[in-house]
């Protein structure tokens, strides 16, 4: 893998005043929705060919990183604020994988400290680890004063995952490719939703070879679809209406047949008074979308009501991508 040139100022990701001597830097990065996905067959490599719209979501991940203390200097260590089984502490982290990478990338030798504080579900097609390995990619490379530009970050963001990218611009964006090639897509207004959440995550891997099992069945296009007119046009409209019509993700059958009682919670969040719901990402969190805030409460006491969800997060969207809040 090629070395990326560490620049320092010109155009480059927030920095710190004195380039690498910060004691401590602290990031937020945001958890996503997909407003359109469209898969394809996968290539040899296994990844499908996406065609997707990702919108940021207030549901905000925060990495604080840290000087290594002198007796762990270059070792990578990770704590969560509030410990949770489902996420691993150790090198298999997306995030301790990210400081990794850039480590790497640069040279740099001295380790970090990386806290986590989490409010994006677990395992819950909403990219939780990857905007932890995006916070993180920001917050060495300010801790570390390694000066990467934007450009180069999401270089490498791309490597650590599909959905790593997109964090670091947030708002909303088209992906291409895996879903990491991204174009960044102009939305007016602010849109209100409801996540619905399940105690047990889905795996994405096992999510795609669903969809390839049912696609094989269907004779499903081996390319994906474009985003279509309408969906662009609500999102530079400020129409919530016109965009909750458009909403679609291929992967929603392939996760409704490996986890039945998603469509449930769909029909319940629809009932109550939202546009639409439906499945984020490979799932198994429900994405429900309501006109107004009231709604989007309405929506979240009826699904926390009924007992068929963990739990119903509200949150507006879009907000900006990974920056450093202190
Ligand atoms: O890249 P990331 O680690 O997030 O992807 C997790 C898994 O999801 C991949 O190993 C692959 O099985 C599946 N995937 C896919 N096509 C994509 C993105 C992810 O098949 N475009």
């Amino acid at each position: 893998m090629s070395r990326l040139r560490a620049v320092p100022g010109g155009q480059s990701a927030p920095q710190p005043a004195r380039a690498g001597s910060m004691v401590k830097v602290r990031v937020e990065a945001p958890g996503k929705v997909n407003l359109f996905l469209s898969a394809g067959a996968p290539g040899a490599d296994g990844y499908h060919l996406l065609t997707t719209v990702f919108q940021a979501v207030r549901l905000i991940e925060t990495v604080t990183a840290r000087r290594q203390a002198a007796d762990l200097r270059g070792t990578i260590t990770l704590g969560l604020e509030e410990p949770d089984p489902a996420v691993p502490t150790d090198a298999t982290n997306l995030a301790v994988r990210a400081a990794a990478r850039l480590a790497e990338e640069t040279g740099v030798t001295d380790g970090v400290d990386l806290l986590l504080r989490k409010r994006v579900p677990v395992a819950g097609g909403m990219a939780g680890g990857s905007a932890d390995a995006a916070a993180t990619l920001v917050a060495c490379n300010a801790l570390w004063g390694t000066g990467l530009s934007q450009a180069q970050l999401l270089v490498l963001a791309a490597q650590l995952g599909a959905d790593v990218p997109f964090p670091l611009l947030g708002a909303t964006a088209v992906g291409h490719g895996r879903g990491d090639r991204l174009t960044p897509l102009m939305a007016r207004g602010t849109y209100h939703w409801v996540f619905a959440t399940s105690a047990q995550g889905l795996s994405t891997p096992a999510v795609f070879q669903r969809f390839d099992a049912l696609a094989q069945d269907s004779a499903a296009p081996a390319a994906p679809a474009d985003v279509p007119a309408e969906l662009t046009g609500a999102l530079r409209d400020g129409d919530p209406r016109a965009l909750a019509a458009c909403l679609h993700n291929d992967l929603q059958e392939a996760a409704i047949s490996l986890r039945p009682q998603l469509a449930d919670i769909i029909a319940l969040a629809e009932a109550s008074g939202a546009l639409r719901a439906m499945v984020s990402g490979s799932g198994p969190t429900i994405a429900a979308l309501a006109p107004d805030p009231a709604t989007a409460m309405r929506v979240a006491n009826a699904l926390t009501a009924s007992g068929l969800v963990t739990g119903a997060l509200r949150a507006d969207a879009p907000v900006a991508g990974a920056r450093m809040v202190g």
